[in-house]
């Protein structure tokens, strides 16, 4: 089990004001920020985040709306911090995430939900990477 996740805070919850609130309630549930970075994706580089959504029906929408606004990327450190950090921000559509969850809170819809969390170590490593050099995972 590693102990390190990825997120990024969405262009919904950077367009709405809430990234200094998310960031606040990450570290105060105990996550350290390991690297963190604002940025704007091109849909080219939102489209090879989500290579994996390909095939899916919302890939379009998705890659659109991840390309449309700046964002915050960060790795973050806690012990079980996928497990952990995946509880905090609840389930993928706010209207089924439980009460005080980031989704709950902040999350516009089902594809404009607030904040990503990856769903596992490898894909943690790998998101992380995609953002972040080696120098700078500390
Ligand atoms: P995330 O877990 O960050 O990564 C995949 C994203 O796809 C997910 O958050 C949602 O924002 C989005 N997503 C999942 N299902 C749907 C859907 N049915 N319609 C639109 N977007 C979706």
């Amino acid at each position: 089990m590693s102990n390190r996740t990825f997120t990024m805070i969405k262009p919904d919850a950077m367009k709405n004001g809430h990234a200094g609130a998310i960031l606040d309630r990450i570290i105060k549930e105990g996550f350290r920020i390991v690297a963190l970075k604002q940025t704007k994706l091109s849909a080219e580089k939102a489209g090879e985040f989500y290579a994996v959504h390909k095939e899916r029906p919302f890939y379009g929408e998705l890659v659109s709306f991840m390309s449309s606004g700046i964002i915050i990327a960060a790795i973050l450190e806690k012990e079980n911090a996928v497990a952990s950090f995946r509880k905090l921000i609840g389930a993928t559509n706010p209207a089924q995430a439980e009460e005080g969850t980031i989704r709950k809170l902040f999350a516009t819809s089902l594809g404009e939900n607030a904040v990503h969390g990856s769903d596992s170590d490898e894909n943690a490593a790998i998101e992380g990477s995609f953002f972040f050099s080696g120098l700078e995972q500390f």
